[in-house]
């Protein structure tokens, strides 16, 4: 099974756009299952300040834990760039699994980086701080990651990615990471 984690908590977040046309292009070469988890459609309930105790994780956060993360065994990270960095919501989730389950959850994994930001770095040095985290945990990430930049110029007035260029490096690049 592969998750695409789209890593922005943000309502109505342009990061989850992009992790469904990943998803899409995902299912059009593997007849793997590929489902996506959306930090913005999770329940919130996870952050207080007990919450580092595996005993007491949120009833929520295990659910989606056990469905979309110890099963995996690729997950990809489509990541939102705020700030300079990756958005801090995808780094607590990432703790907050990280109390129950560490090795099932992370240890061996692979892992596929895509960054999505309204500037140009695309998100280039979140990627970057997110391979350390994601190599602490014991999970190997796919050493071609893929910056999207000036996002807002990509997409028409649905919604819909309409750049050419752009739908073509996401689809290579998924390619890949079903050969990674
Ligand atoms: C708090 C905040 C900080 C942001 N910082 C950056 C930034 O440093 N660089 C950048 O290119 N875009 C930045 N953005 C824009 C996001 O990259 C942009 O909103 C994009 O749509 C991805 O975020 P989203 O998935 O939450 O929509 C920021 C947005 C927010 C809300």
């Amino acid at each position: 099974m592969v998750t695409v984690l789209s890593g922005s908590n943000r309502k109505g977040s342009e990061t989850l756009r992009f992790a469904h046309q990943y998803a899409d292009f995902l299912r059009k070469h593997t007849d793997q299952e590929v489902k996506v988890l959306a930090l913005e459609e999770i329940p919130h309930d996870y952050f207080f300040p007990e919450m580092y105790s595996s005993k007491r994780q949120a009833a929520s956060l295990r659910a989606v834990q056990d469905e979309y993360m110890i099963p995996a065994e690729k997950i990809v990270y489509v990541t939102s760039e705020y700030n300079g960095g990756f958005n801090g919501a995808l780094k607590l989730f990432l703790d907050a699994c990280s109390v129950r389950e560490y090795s099932a959850t992370f240890k061996g994994k692979k892992a596929a980086l895509v960054g999505v930001a309204s500037g140009r770095a695309g998100n280039l040095r979140g990627m970057e701080h997110m391979t350390g985290v994601l190599n602490h945990v014991g999970t190997i990430v796919m050493p071609n990651k893929l910056p999207i930049s000036r996002i807002e110029e990509l997409i028409d007035d649905n919604g819909d990615i309409v750049d050419t260029a752009t739908l073509s490096v996401m689809e290579k690049h998924a390619k890949e990471f079903i050969e990674f």
